[in-house]
C-alpha cells in the first residue's frame, strides 16, 4: 500500500512558529516570493491497529524538519538566485535518505516548482529525475473510420462524428527523464526542451483541423489514444542525453491519455 502526503510552502518564511493555514503553505506568503508544492510517497502495510500506514503529522515535520530547510537553505544559496529542480529534489532526496519513518519506505518525490512543471525521483530509479511540463494546443477534429458510411461512424462515434468536426482545448504533459547534469543541475537544456515541443508538437498541431491539416492523421482517427502516440513519436528521440518518458494528452478535463513508447503500458 502507498500513501502520498502534499506540503506546500514559501522559500523563504521561518518555520519557528506553528502553521495556522497549510491548506495555504507553510511558511505562508506574505509577500511575492517562491511557492512550491512537495508531494513525499511512503509504501508499507497499514497497522492492525490503528490503520495508519504512517502518521501523516510524522511526514509533516520529517517534510518541514528537513526537506523544506533544506530547499531554503539551497535556494539562498543558489548562484544568481536559479536552483535547478531537478538537482535541488535529489539533494533533498539524500537530505530524507537516513531519516525515512519506521517500517515505511519513501518511495518518491514530486517537487512542483509551478502549477505547470514539476520533477519526480523514485526509489526505483535513483538519481534518474523525471521532469514534467505542461502544454496547450486548439485544434478541431472529426471521429470517423475512412472505410465507413457516415451513418456507420454516427453509430460508432456518435456527436464525435460530426462531418465538420469539433473542437478541444488540449493540454499535453511532457515528461523527460534523465541525470543532473554536473554544472547546470538540469536533466535537459530547459529553454531547447520547450523550443523542441513548441516547434514539433504544439506549431504542427495547434488551431489546425487534425483531420484534414496534419498528414500525421491522413490514415490516422484522430482519437486522444492515436494524438498520444503521433506526439510521442515526434518527439521520441529529441531530448538526448536526457529520453523521452511519458506523454500524457487531456482531451478533456475528464479524460486523458498516457503514452511510455511501446515497452510500457502498451
Ligand atoms: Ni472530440
Amino acid at each position: 500500500m502507498r500513501l502520498t502526503r502534499e506540503v506546500r510552502f514559501c522559500l523563504s518564511g521561518g518555520l519557528d512558529q506553528p502553521p495556522l493555514n497549510s491548506w495555504a503553505g507553510w511558511p505562508a506568503c506574505d509577500g511575492i516570493v517562491p511557492f512550491l508544492l512537495l508531494r513525499a510517497t511512503i509504501s508499507g502495510t497499514a497497522d492492525a491497529k490503528t490503520g495508519f500506514l504512517c502518521n501523516i503529522t510524522a511526514m509533516d515535520r520529517l517534510l518541514r524538519e528537513v526537506a523544506i530547510p533544506h530547499l531554503q537553505e539551497a535556494w539562498a544559496n543558489a548562484p544568481g538566485g536559479c536552483l535547478p529542480g531537478a538537482s535541488a529534489l535529489l539533494s533533498v532526496w539524500g537530505s530524507l535518505e537516513d531519516r525515512t519513518l519506521a517500517s515505511v519506505k519513501l518511495e518518491s518525490l514530486e517537487l512542483h516548482t509551478t502549477p505547470f512543471q514539476h520533477f519526480c525521483v523514485s526509489r526505483g530509479r535513483l538519481l534518474v529525475i523525471v521532469l514534467t511540463e505542461s502544454f496547450e494546443f486548439s485544434a478541431s477534429h472529426r471521429l470517423c473510420c475512412s472505410g465507413l458510411s457516415d451513418e456507420e461512424n454516427l453509430e460508432l462515434f456518435g456527436k464525435c462524428s460530426n462531418p465538420n468536426g469539433h473542437g478541444h482545448n488540449y493540454v499535453v504533459e511532457i515528461s523527460v527523464a534523465g541525470k543532473p547534469d554536473g554544472q547546470s543541475g538540469a536533466i535537459t537544456d530547459h529553454r531547447e526542451f520547450q523550443r523542441t515541443v513548441q516547434e514539433q508538437v504544439i506549431d504542427r498541431l495547434d488551431h489546425k483541423h487534425l483531420n484534414t491539416d496534419c498528414s500525421e492523421f491522413d490514415h490516422l482517427n484522430p482519437t486522444v489514444e492515436n494524438i498520444t502516440r503521433v506526439i510521442w513519436a515526434l518527439l521520441d528521440g529529441c531530448f538526448g542525453p536526457a529520453k523521452l518518458h511519458r506523454v500524457r494528452v487531456y482531451e478533456t478535463p475528464k479524460t486523458y491519455a498516457d503514452y511510455w513508447g511501446d515497452s510500457v503500458g502498451s
